[in-house]
């Protein structure tokens, strides 16, 4: 049975590890059963690429399902973050120890102390970001426009700081994979023909407050997103396997009209206003789909 064969066998997996090591703003966690399902119609592939990794949610559940056969390369723009997965990979230890330590101390100020002061060492900044990402407000690690933390203390009665078996796991998981801090249009460059792409990038706002400029969200703005659909059409005549997930926008339906969007229903609790939270559309596109009967006009 191939790798792709044994995707569509299984639903998620809940209660197996590695899972991902931080929450990330658009972690994928709700979306998985879907975007399983959508690798799964895609065939058999080489290499597995994710060049907006954030917490990896699709990474860590494609490793416990055992489809990830040829390897993986995973990038994100964000050095911060890739030093923590980097840390993860390649000084578990340094990190599982520096974590017993921010445990034993966890308290309000401590937290604060520990926000103010970006460590030398490359596990230490590791361990911290992984700390704040799990005691802060919110639970989520958020940086403002100059790269800075700014989330105040939450507070949860017992968060969950060191998750050492975990830790481990996702270790153990990103032993042969590449980790690389870089663009995603670098991260392309490197897809061969039959390998599989993964792009999940900051999401088109689609509220009427958002404004949209290039220092949207995530300084991805339009152009960035015109770029990647450009990425996904060449990706496309370079015989590679490609999946997007964003906002069900307008700009995103123009952008990716030729490969007719799926609309999908995500849940999203990120919002403040608890009237919007819930239930959200949004578009999932591939370039592998069998085009189904009711999709083709007349
Ligand atoms: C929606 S998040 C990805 C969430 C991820 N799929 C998960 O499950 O946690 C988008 C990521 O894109 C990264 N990013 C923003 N601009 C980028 C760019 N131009 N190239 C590569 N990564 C970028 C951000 O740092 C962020 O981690």
């Amino acid at each position: 049975m191939s790798a792709a064969e044994s995707l569509v066998r299984l639903a998620p997996s809940r209660y197996t590890l590695p899972r991902p090591f931080l929450k990330w703003v658009g972690g994928k966690g709700q979306l998985l059963g879907t975007l399983l399902e959508r690798v799964a119609a895609s065939g058999n592939f080489r290499a597995y690429h994710e060049p907006f990794v954030g917490g990896g949610a699709l990474f860590f559940e494609l490793y416990r399902q055992g489809a990830l056969r040829d390897g993986a390369v995973l990038s994100d723009k964000n050095p911060h973050l890739l030093e923590v997965w980097e840390s993860v990979r390649s000084d578990v230890d340094g990190l599982v120890e520096r974590l017993a330590t921010h445990r034993a101390h966890h308290h309000e100020d401590y937290y604060y102390q520990v926000r103010a002061v970006v460590p030398t060492e490359r596990v230490d900044r590791a361990a911290r970001i992984i700390y704040l990402n799990k005691t802060c407000f919110n639970g989520l690690y958020r940086e403002n426009r100059r790269g800075m933390f700014n989330v105040p203390f939450g507070r949860y009665t017992d968060p969950p700081i060191l998750d050492e078996d975990n830790l481990r796991a996702c270790s153990k998981a990103l032993q042969n994979v590449e980790l690389r801090c870089q663009g995603f249009e670098e991260a392309a460059a490197a897809v061969k023909s039959q390998d599989f792409v993964y792009f999940d990038p900051p999401y088109v706002p689609v509220s009427a407050t958002s404004v949209f400029t290039e220092y949207a969200k995530g300084g991805f703005g339009e152009g960035d997103q015109r770029r990647l659909a450009d990425t996904f059409r060449d990706l496309t005549r370079r015989g590679a396997s490609v999946m997007l997930s964003n906002s069900w926008a307008p700009l995103v339906l123009e952008c990716y009209g030729e490969f007719s969007p799926h609309p999908v229903a995500a849940s999203r609790n990120l919002n403040s206003r608890t009237d919007r939270r819930g239930a959200v559309k949004e578009a999932l596109v591939d370039n592998f789909s069998v085009v189904r009967p009711e999709q083709l006009a007349g």
